[in-house]
């Protein structure tokens, strides 16, 4: 009833199916400039309609579980297997047309998360991993960097929608900069995390994101050979996000932390 292998399974179906259905409603710009609502709202209408599908498919496959949602909140139930689920990461870029937005969706038995998949819908792309089973990019393995010093990684990072924090983030930024190769600023947490896991970056960090964000990405960034936590030897949370191979992990933390990068003004 909780095997990894096959709550992975469902959970890909759920959100290779949350994708076309995404894809095939995607609104062109011109479409959302000429609505009267607003922008946002014809996204918010379709991240709503993302969740609404994904919570149907896995009450309909497995009555007995919770879901956690970012638009629908907690709905609990009895299993013990609790499914986690963005519905979009990265809706600014689904509203722009850019390919980094995806279906996240990972899912918990007792507390702990077991299976995630991370659908990058535009790409055509769909990370899993469950644990202790590796992390894949269809039938590739997936390995993260090692052996990158701090003055040769690729950082991805992100900001949060807060004014205040922002300005936080950019003062951290300016003094990352010129530290590392360069930065990457995505726009999808949960991409930024599979992308640590296939290589396409070094690393990742961000303050401020939400558990739906980085549950399945961060589990195949782990399996990937990754380290992910938070800072001062917390685990990883909603106050900060690192995510790198071991000893890149460390040189970008002892940069981060005098920076003071948690506070948000
Ligand atoms: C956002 C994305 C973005 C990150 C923000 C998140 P959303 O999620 O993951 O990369 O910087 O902190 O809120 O709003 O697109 O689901
Ligand atoms: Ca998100
Ligand atoms: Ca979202």
């Amino acid at each position: 009833m909780s095997d990894p292998r096959a709550l992975l399974e469902l959970a890909e179906d759920i959100a290779r199916e949350a994708g076309d259905m995404l894809l095939a409603k995607r609104p062109t710009m011109s479409e959302v400039v000429e609505t009267k609502s607003s922008p946002t709202d014809v996204v918010t209408a379709l991240d709503t309609a993302s969740e609404r599908l994904i919570r149907a498919r896995v009450l309909e496959a497995r009555p007995g579980d919770s879901v956690l949602g970012e638009e629908g909140g907690e709905a609990a139930g009895d299993s013990g297997v609790r499914w986690i689920v963005d519905p979009i990461d990265g809706t600014v870029n689904f509203l722009y047309g850019l390919p980094e937005w995806a279906v996240s969706i990972a899912v918990e038995v007792g507390g702990e998360i077991v299976a995630g998949v991370v659908n990058v819908v535009p790409r055509g792309e769909v990370f899993t991993a469950a644990r202790g089973g590796g992390a894949w990019l269809g039938g590739e393995r997936l390995r993260c960097n090692t052996g990158v010093p701090l003055s040769q990684a690729l950082v991805a990072t992100g900001f949060g929608y807060l004014r205040e924090r922002r300005a936080v983030q950019a003062q951290v930024l300016a003094s990352v900069l010129p530290r590392v190769r360069d930065i990457r600023r995505g726009g999808s947490c949960a991409v930024d995390l599979c992308s640590v896991a296939s290589g396409r970056v070094d690393a990742y960090y961000e303050r401020g994101t939400n558990y739906w964000d980085f549950a399945a990405a961060g589990l195949i960034a782990t399996e990937a050979g990754a380290r992910l936590g938070g800072l001062d030897g917390r685990p990883h949370s909603n106050d900060f996000v690192l995510c790198a191979a071991p000893g890149l992990f460390d040189e970008l933390h002892d940069l981060l932390v005098p920076l003071d990068p948690q506070r948000d003004a």
